[in-house]
């Protein structure tokens, strides 16, 4: 058993910064990254189009946070937004001199792009590989510090809770199978979010909701799960991410008639101040049910991979596109073989981050004492039922930072140890994992078969639009799966790198998540946001101007209820952008 001060999980951007506060705020503490990849290969990587902090004169906090709640369609708490947007700045600041090499105008001052919601150019970007220096910039710092020990290829598999306080976590070491607890007096979950419970999504193969579903089944609770981001722009097929960035620099979506069809949808009330933004820069939200409303007139292009629009960069020219936009250009040529300079990049909606997360305060603190989340895995919530993009950086590492000094503070206050309950909890842990599931070969299931039907079950019944009726026969289904995961085999007992127990136990926790997000998508009878239901079109802020909150019952079920919205200074109102 390796014992620590601070353990936190995922050693993505959230992760790394929370290690970073905590080895320069309290150097004494040592800390634990225990991560199921190596940091480098964490989804971070993948962020694209940039991070939003105000920087530009005439620009203000005030207008971050007014575009960032309008754009949450009034389900973001007020307080976090605030404070979030007043730590941004000095967040990407923080990392400029740790190294980031965020883009530069000619005059050298930081270069800003607009981005999709958003009335003012705010968007900080290196290039179209944001994320890819952010996360080298984090885990070069990260390195920096001796009292920060990590685990990679490590996955962690339960919490230890005792005493209704967090101990520490159970992990496998995935190179040699060995089962192991890694102790500590808080534990900062960082796992990010759970996109791969849709097959078609723009997160990478690790993003199972693992964190999430660590701290449902260890009671805590999980808010606004209904609200799922589907981003307009995924390469079919792959879903691979072709960033708001192309739209931001003055790409054009195209219909199959080469028509710029954004224009007879309302993408919220014309703003009545001077617009940078073409009407590709709405929200994702409204972007994505546009699509579906192409397909359903007939106006889509059909290809093998399912309907596709265009996304149009060819007037750009090839300096822009290869100054600004030269990661958009590779993954075209790689994947599609198609080059954008010259071509048309066929794109279709697809899931990309999820609003929800485990229920936090703005300091990560979730429902169990010792326990914080920050990041995707986490709902402060600054995001409500949309979140506008390039939002997410900075909200890693200002939330990230916050949960690693609050985690911090409870590990040098929290005096005990744990004790013999933790040391059966890790005994029943090792049992579960080595007879119950290791030993598992008689099944008739194949895992695989399984998810592969989950995903297709959650698409069809939690995608761009829900009802009822689907609904209702998503939550028998997942019902039925659950018990046929139950009847899996698990053919492989090779200890060293046993990738088919991993994904068992990804598909265990994925269960988990995908039943949170169809329970409270049932319960939710409006439309807001990314959530839109066709039985309840209109935004209801009489019921529903409410987290939901979602706990595992007596009965392993969920159970939903709710908690106000904090509202500070911006009364619920339209959705206002600009064309
Ligand atoms: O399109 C993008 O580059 C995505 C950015 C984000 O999700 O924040």
């Amino acid at each position: 058993m390796a014992d620590h001060d601070v353990v936190v999980v995922g050693g993505g951007g959230a992760g790394l910064r929370a290690a970073i506060a905590i080895a320069q705020t309290h150097p004494r503490l040592n800390v634990a990254i225990v991560s199921k990849v190596y940091p480098m290969r964490s989804h971070t990587a993948s962020a694209e189009g940039g991070a939003a902090a105000v920087i530009a004169t005439g620009d203000t906090q005030d207008e971050h946070a007014y575009d960032t709640i309008s754009g949450s369609d009034w389900l973001a708490d007020q307080d976090a937004v605030e404070a979030f947007v007043a730590e941004a700045p000095r967040e990407l600041r923080t990392v400029e001199h740790w190294g980031c090499p965020w883009s530069r105008r000619s005059d050298g001052e930081i270069a800003v792009r607009a981005f999709g919601g958003m009335q003012k150019m705010r968007t900080w970007f290196a290039a179209d590989k944001t994320g890819f220096h952010l996360l080298h910039t984090l885990f070069q710092t990260s390195l920096r510090y001796e009292q920060l020990t990590r685990y990679d290829e490590w996955y962690v598999t339960r919490l230890l809770v005792d005493e209704n306080r967090v101990h520490g976590v159970v992990g496998i070491e995935l190179a040699t199978g060995r089962i192991e607890a890694v102790t500590g007096r808080a534990v900062v979950l960082c796992t990010g979010g759970c996109g791969r419970v849709y097959p078609f999504t723009t997160n990478g193969n690790i993003k199972t909701g693992d964190g999430m579903a660590l701290a449902y089944l260890a009671g805590a609770p999980l808010k606004d799960m209904e609200f799922v981001q589907y981003h307009p722009t995924g390469l079919p097929f792959t879903g691979i991410l072709i960033t708001e960035a192309a739209r931001a620099e003055g790409g054009w979506l195209l219909n199959k008639d080469g028509y710029r069809y954004l224009q007879d949808y309302d993408l919220g009330t014309p703003c009545p101040t001077p617009v940078l933004r073409s009407m590709e820069l709405g929200p994702r939200d409204r972007l994505s049910q546009a699509f579906v409303h192409e397909q359903r007139k007939g106006r889509t292009v059909d290809t093998r991979y399912g309907p596709v629009v265009h996304l149009d960069l060819r007037h750009l020219g090839t300096a822009v596109i290869d100054s600004k936009l030269p990661f958009v250009r590779e993954l075209c040529l790689r994947y599609e073989r198609i080059d954008p300079v010259h071509e048309l990049i066929p794109v279709r909606p697809v899931q990309h981050y999820m609003m929800g997360g485990v229920h936090t305060d703005l300091d990560g603190a979730t429902g169990i004492p010792g326990l914080y989340a920050a990041g995707e895995v986490a709902c402060v919530s600054i995001n409500g039922a949309n979140r506008l993009g390039s939002n997410s950086l900075p909200e890693l590492l200002v939330f990230g930072r916050r949960a690693g000094l609050a985690a911090a503070e409870f590990a040098s206050a929290a005096a005990t140890r744990p004790g013999r309950a933790i040391e059966t909890q890790v005994a029943d842990e090792r049992r579960r994992l080595e007879r119950d599931l290791l030993a598992r070969r008689d099944g008739r299931e194949r895992i695989a078969d399984i998810r592969t039907e989950m995903q297709h079950t959650i698409q069809d019944c939690a995608g761009i639009y829900r009802d009822s009726e689907s609904l209702v026969a998503g939550a028998d289904k997942l019902q039925q799966l659950r018990e046929r995961f139950g009847k899996a085999t698990i053919e492989d007992t090779c200890r060293t790198f046993n990738t088919e127990l991993v994904a068992a136990l990804e598909l265990g926790f994925m269960l988990d998540v995908a039943e949170t997000i169809v329970a409270c998508a049932l319960r939710r009878e409006e439309s807001r946001g990314a959530h839109q239901r066709t039985d309840f079109p209109d935004r209801d802020d009489a019921r529903f101007l409410a987290h939901s909150l979602v706990v595992r019952d007596s009965s392993g079920l969920p159970r939903v209820d709710y908690l106000p919205v904090t509202l500070t200074r911006w009364p619920p109102g339209e959705r206002i952008y600009g064309r």
